[in-house]
């Protein structure tokens, strides 16, 4: 049979199913099944992300679990709940869509729960604090189903938010996963790599997105082997925006039109100087060959050398020459590194037994 889960988990997996019945059969459910409804969550999707809602009241949960047979230790040790200078439990959760996030067993482990009303005082989104199950740095929401999916898919996609990859999947894209609005740990990085080495990136087309995206690509860029690519959404647009705005299919249009870091950094940087100008141009051009002299990749160097001449009107010539020195001094810098850590390593020379 399964095994018994922790008591903490066991909690948690009473309260997931609590909320959910909530949102899904009651009355005080209706404004919580309006604003879904409001969100295009059909049943089919509140069903397989598990969402449920905790209601506007300060004790319904706390109620519930002891009603179980939870006692105050492990009330308190599960987050799910505050305490009151005179030491009294009170939910944390109130009037929000709840969304479980889930182990790599599938077991809710904490919750991250929107507020429905549009109160600008409130806290958009509100998670459980880490306890002894949640450590948020090495969760990916969504991650137990969407592995799953990445082996047909042969893909995993990366968003923002608990939306987007909900968005996704009603777009037919089961493979999506989001960190909890924090920025990518490379834990997480670590996770995808177990998975698939296709991955990709399509966080919010707005400023805070693209430039998330592109810490990401930078931190993807330390572990070998990802083959990844990136999708910057027009107008500002978010993935569940998007799809709403533009139906399912030229999202996956989007999807198929990813960029190569490469390309994507590129785009990025020229953004940030005005080429119109000599002393911008030149500092552009600089910063531009130091990116694609990391690529060692003799058809990749020529075809953004290619552009780069373009787009500056500077000569392939001069461009390649500056691009053989920079590699040039990367390598001096790679056998200085390495002539250092062989200094500093202070195991015992190795002594060979081979006869
Ligand atoms: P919707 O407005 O519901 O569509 O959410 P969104 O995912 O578009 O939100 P947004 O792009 O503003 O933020 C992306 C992610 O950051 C969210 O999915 C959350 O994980 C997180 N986030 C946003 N606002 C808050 C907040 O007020 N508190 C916390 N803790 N996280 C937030
Ligand atoms: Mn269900
Ligand atoms: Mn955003
Ligand atoms: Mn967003
Ligand atoms: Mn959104």
């Amino acid at each position: 049979g399964a095994a018994k889960l922790s008591p903490l988990k066991q909690m948690y997996k009473e309260a997931t199913e609590f909320y959910h019945h909530i949102l899904m059969t009651t009355k005080i459910g209706q404004r919580a099944r309006d604003y879904a409804a409001k969100r295009q969550l059909n049943e089919d999707l509140l069903q397989h992300f598990n969402i449920g809602y905790a209601p506007n009241n300060e004790n319904i949960l706390l109620t519930y679990l002891r009603q179980q047979g939870y006692e105050n230790k492990l009330l308190e040790e599960s987050g799910l709940f505050v305490k009151s200078q005179q030491g009294e439990l009170f939910d944390r959760f109130r009037d929000r869509l709840m969304f479980p996030l889930a182990d790599e067993g599938g077991y809710t482990v904490g919750f991250s729960g929107r507020r429905i009303s549009d109160d600008p005082e409130v806290a958009k989104y509100m998670n459980s604090p880490e306890t002894e199950i949640f450590n948020k740095s090495k969760l990916l929401f969504h991650f137990f189903e969407a592995k799953k999916a990445a082996r047909s898919e042969n893909r995993l996609i990366l968003y923002e938010g608990y939306m987007d990859v909900i968005a996704a999947y009603r777009a037919g894209i089961k493979s999506g996963v989001a960190s909890m609005g924090t920025s990518l740990t490379e834990d997480q990085v670590y996770m995808l790599r177990r998975i698939t080495p296709n991955i990709i990136i399509n966080y919010d087309g707005d400023n805070p997105g693209v430039h998330a995206a592109e810490r990401a690509t930078k931190l993807f860029d330390k572990v070998p082997g990802f083959n990844l690519g990136i999708v910057v959404l027009p107008d500002n647009l978010d993935p569940d925006e998007y799809v709403k705005k533009y139906g399912v299919e030229r999202y996956q249009g989007e999807i198929a039109g990813a960029l190569a870091p490469l390309e994507f950094l590129l785009k990025r940087l020229a953004s940030k100087y005005n080429l119109q100008n000599d002393r911008e141009k030149l500092a552009y051009i600089n910063e531009a060959i130091k990116l694609i002299a990391q690529v060692n990749d003799p058809v990749a160097n020529d075809l953004y050398i290619e552009k780069l001449a373009k787009q500056t009107s500077a000569t392939r010539e001069s461009l390649k020459a500056s691009l053989l020195r920079e590699q040039r001094r990367l390598r001096q810098v790679q056998r200085h590194k390495t002539v250092v850590s062989k200094a500093n390593n202070s195991d015992p020379p190795q002594i060979d037994l081979a006869p």
